[in-house]
């Protein structure tokens, strides 16, 4: 198993000037969270705070929101997100074994991310290139007809790290 790494540390001030930006501005409250999960990877939970201070909204109301929208993440995730799609297509073309074997390299479960914060691992419903089942998609690259040798192809820098 891979060795745990330190949890990012959450740059409060960035996240403070951010805020600022959207001050008292309640309608701004989706677009203040985007902005601070592109700049920061995620929403830290400890900002709730700040956010609803600075909106003149209760905690509970930017809470609310945040777990609305699974969009949103309020734990660090990957630098690259795998999304290994599980809809019909992909699934009768052999989908359930990319994903077992994407979690065999990578050594996490879905939602999770490794300890060293390279990857995080999701499903999808469909990807919306069901032709070229099974699929998967590393960042923002999909990559079609997968199979065993390509996964390990994508995963070989993990080997080390089990
Ligand atoms: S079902 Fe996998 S891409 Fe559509």
């Amino acid at each position: 198993m891979a060795r745990s790494l330190d949890k990012p540390k959450v740059d409060l001030k960035k996240i403070d000037t951010l805020i600022k930006e959207y001050d008292g501005k309640k309608w701004a409250l989706i677009p203040l969270l985007q902005k601070i999960q592109q700049e920061i990877g995620y929403i830290p939970p400890e900002t709730t705070q700040r956010i609803a201070n600075s909106m003149g909204l209760y905690p509970v109301q930017v809470q609310g929101v945040i777990s609305f929208y699974t969009q949103l993440y309020t734990k660090p995730q990957g630098k690259k997100v795998v999304r290994v799609c599980r809809g019909t297509a992909c699934h009768v073309r052999g989908g359930k074994t990319i994903l077992k074997l994407v979690r065999q390299h990578l050594g996490v479960e879905e939602g999770e991310t490794t300890p060293d914060y390279e990857y995080t691992l999701e499903t999808v419903a469909c990807i919306g290139v069901c032709a070229l089942a099974p699929n998967l998609v590393v960042g923002t690259t999909t990559h079609g007809h997968m199979n065993p040798r390509k996964v390990a192809q994508l995963f070989t820098d993990r080997k080390g790290m089990e």
